[in-house]
């Protein structure tokens, strides 16, 4: 790639995600909100299995994967999880097994939640499927999911995990660097100008690798992190932890500080995966609006954050802001109960 991305173009990449991914005005939204001019970065198009984040986070995976001759991913993560989606789609594509664990992370969830959305799309790609009762129990995930390995190579197979948790090589966020780079080229090619980017900030690979990378690569863009799993001043370190990852696995000086670190926590509550009346007003008011479709556990809430942040007049009128469309639209209707129930009391 480009100086100062140390060690990048040294590690493996399966091509998986459509880029570059279209960048595109939000002119009814902006009019309606009265606010600052919004853009979105259709980062839902990325064409693996209805798109989103996760295709370019699994590059650098499946890159490491297929470097190991690995036949079997391993993948933890929420029952409605895009990642997984995105995972077991990869390994149909590739012809290799997949072995997911689904994790209890919702409080009373209901059938549809169990078996509709992301659940669905994980059987069609030929997933075998596991459960795992604590959703927020991170270590023992991750002890359960070795133990599964480890069963398969008793079997001859040559299993690769994909980690969630924090502490191992940021390979996914190293599918933001990338987007980083795309992101800088399509604003110089347009002549657009952004003031700010409005990113979801979950696991933090989006987060810290958009961040990281865009430092690496010399602009100063702002970006503000909308917290979808933990609060602000739990996600906080762990963004900067996966900043100070990145820095090492690449070999280069630590480009980001606490400054760095922008992040807004309005639309969480109740917690993750649970709706509230400012993401189905965000849902609505993008549908209605633009036509574009957000969900409810990840980029409905990043839209209320963004929202939140333009009646907080954080933004001068002329302003420009990026919001950064990670996709998810499968659990839409994993939540049909009670999107339903929200639409039709309006
Ligand atoms: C649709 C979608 N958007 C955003 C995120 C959050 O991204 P990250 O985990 O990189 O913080 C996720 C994570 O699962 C996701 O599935």
């Amino acid at each position: 790639m480009t100086n100062g991305l140390g060690k990048f173009d040294k590690f493996p990449r399966a091509e998986l995600a459509m880029v570059p991914t279209p960048m595109e005005a939000m002119p009814n939204l902006s009019n309606f909100l009265d606010g600052p001019n919004l853009f979105v970065k259709r980062d839902d198009l990325t064409g693996l299995a209805m798109g989103g984040n996760k295709a370019r986070q699994i590059e650098f995976y499946f890159g490491e994967a297929i470097a190991q001759k690995a036949d079997v991913i391993l993948i933890t993560g929420a029952i409605q999880s895009n990642f997984i989606r995105s995972a077991a789609a990869a390994t149909a594509k590739l012809g290799m097994d997949c072995h997911v664990q689904l994790e209890e992370r919702v409080p009373n969830v209901d059938q549809t939640y169990r078996a509709s959305g992301n659940v669905l799309l994980d059987k069609l790609f030929g997933a075998t499927i596991y459960s795992y009762p604590d959703g927020e129990d991170e270590a023992g995930a991750d002890r359960n999911i070795n133990e599964i390995a480890d069963g398969l190579k008793k079997q001859g197979k040559t299993p690769y995990i994909i980690p969630l948790s924090p502490g191992h090589a940021p390979l996914g966020a190293m599918g933001y660097i990338v987007a980083a780079q795309e992101i800088l080229e399509q604003l110089k090619q347009s002549g657009q100008q952004i003031d700010e980017i409005v990113v979801a900030s979950g696991s933090t690979s989006t987060h810290a690798g958009l961040l990281y990378g865009l430092r690496a690569l010399g602009s100063q863009l702002r970006i503000a992190g909308i917290c979808v799993r933990r609060n602000k001043e739990q996600q906080a370190p762990r963004v900067l932890a996966r900043c100070t990852e990145l820095s090492k696995l690449l070999g280069t000086t630590e480009y980001i500080t606490a400054d760095d670190i922008i992040l807004n926590d309005v639309p969480l509550a109740p917690g993750y995966g649970q709706l509230n009346p400012l993401t189905i007003e965000a849902i609505k008011l993008a549908a209605s609006t633009e036509g574009l479709l957000l969900d409810p556990v990840y980029t409905g809430k990043v839209m209320a954050g963004m929202i939140d942040r333009v009646r907080g007049s954080v933004y001068a009128k002329n302003a420009n802001v990026l919001f950064l469309h990670t996709g998810g639209q499968p659990a839409l209707f994993a939540y049909e109960p009670e999107l339903t129930t929200a639409l039709d009391a309006t």
